[in-house]
């Protein structure tokens, strides 16, 4: 088999707190590897220069104590990438999904799968995206920041009432997974969501909020792929609900007439080339009762386990998860 000559180095686990969403990832991305008849070498940079002997301790050991970013670097600049032909990034979140990693890997002329360093540093900054979103016609939720050292509750109180009114959505300007978000009923509630925001970021969006239904399309290679609704299971629709129980049902291709999808996968590609992602990456939505769309994020590291939403979107086009896996190496070579 052509693919036994790659040298794939897969990365798992990591140091965010993304952390066991990536061991899932990993383990599903391994398999699909391994089948596909490519040479893996996994790697968690969590560990430093000393990996793991047993393989299960990658995937399912659970009270590693000495996760550090010094490891990380330490993993990435040695010998252990040596001979490597192409890395395979199955981690998420900070100090992956940010384009630090992306920028090592540069340094050390090693290809690597998905956005590179700009890209990445752009999509996991939701401010700086969403310029780039306006700036290319993408429509997204009408929004203003705040800083930290310069928040002032009046103020702030002010512009929301004057530009969106309540509810509105604060969330910390670089965090993932919903961390520090919360959907502002009204000013009471004003206060602590701004300093949980602020526990996160020293940056944090003020946001209308959209009501309606939650969407996502996922681009693979210059492609949109069919849409995917989250719905809650027993069709209630209000944010308690979601956070609350958690439970959701996906729906793909989701059911909404053909013109507004073939609006939302346009919006999707537009996002995706406008903070200039590669490879693959999933954009969220929100799509109003009488179909308006709004882009909230282009995630550039989406989870990749088998149930996963982008290889849901992928089997609704007929590609299967090894074939997925095996364009998004095939894309950087
Ligand atoms: N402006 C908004 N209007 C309505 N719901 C929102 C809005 N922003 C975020 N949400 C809800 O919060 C979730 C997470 O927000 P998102 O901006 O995608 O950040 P994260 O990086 O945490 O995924 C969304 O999937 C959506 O359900
Ligand atoms: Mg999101």
């Amino acid at each position: 088999m052509v693919n036994s000559k790659l040298n794939v180095a897969l990365l798992v686990g990591g140091t965010s707190p993304e952390r066991e969403v990536s061991k899932a990832s990993g383990k599903s991305i391994l398999k699909a590897l391994l089948d596909l008849g490519y040479n893996v070498k996994v790697i968690d940079p969590a560990y430093g220069l000393i990996q793991p002997k047993e393989e299960y301790k990658f995937f399912e050991e659970k009270d590693f104590s000495e996760i550090s970013n010094k490891n990380q670097l330490e993993a990435i600049n040695s010998t252990l990438l040596d001979g490597v032909d192409i890395v395979f990034i199955g981690l998420h979140g900070k100090w992956s999904e940010d384009g630090t990693l992306q920028a090592l890997l540069e340094m050390r002329g090693i290809k690597y799968t998905g956005s590179k360093v700009l890209a990445s540093a752009l999509a996991m900054n939701k401010y700086m995206s969403k310029i780039m979103f306006q700036h290319f016609d993408v429509t997204t939720p009408k929004w203003f920041v705040v800083n930290k050292d310069e928040a002032d509750l009046s103020l702030i109180r002010e512009k929301i009432k004057k530009f969106f009114g309540f509810p509105c959505v604060i969330k910390p300007n670089d965090q993932g997974s919903t961390i520090g978000l919360t959907i502002c009923r009204g000013e009471i509630e004003l206060g602590s969501a701004l300093n949980k925001a602020f526990e996160f970021a020293s940056t944090v969006l003020v946001e209308e909020y959209i009501m309606g239904r939650e969407l996502t399309v996922a681009i693979l290679g210059k492609q949109a792929l069919p849409v995917l609704e989250i719905k809650p299971i027993d069709g209630f629709y209000d944010y308690e609900h979601k956070y609350t129980t958690g439970k959701s049902e996906y729906i793909v291709p989701a059911v909404i007439p053909p013109k507004v999808s073939n609006h939302l996968q346009h919006q999707a590609l537009l996002a995706f080339n406008s903070v200039g992602c590669e490879s693959y990456a999933r954009v969220d939505f929100r799509l109003t009762k009488d179909y308006k769309t709004y882009c909230l994020e282009v995630n550039t590291l989406p989870g990749m386990t088998h149930l996963s939403l982008v290889p849901k979107m992928a089997a609704a086009a007929g590609i299967t998860f090894e074939d997925l896996i095996n364009r998004i190496i095939q894309n950087e070579l």
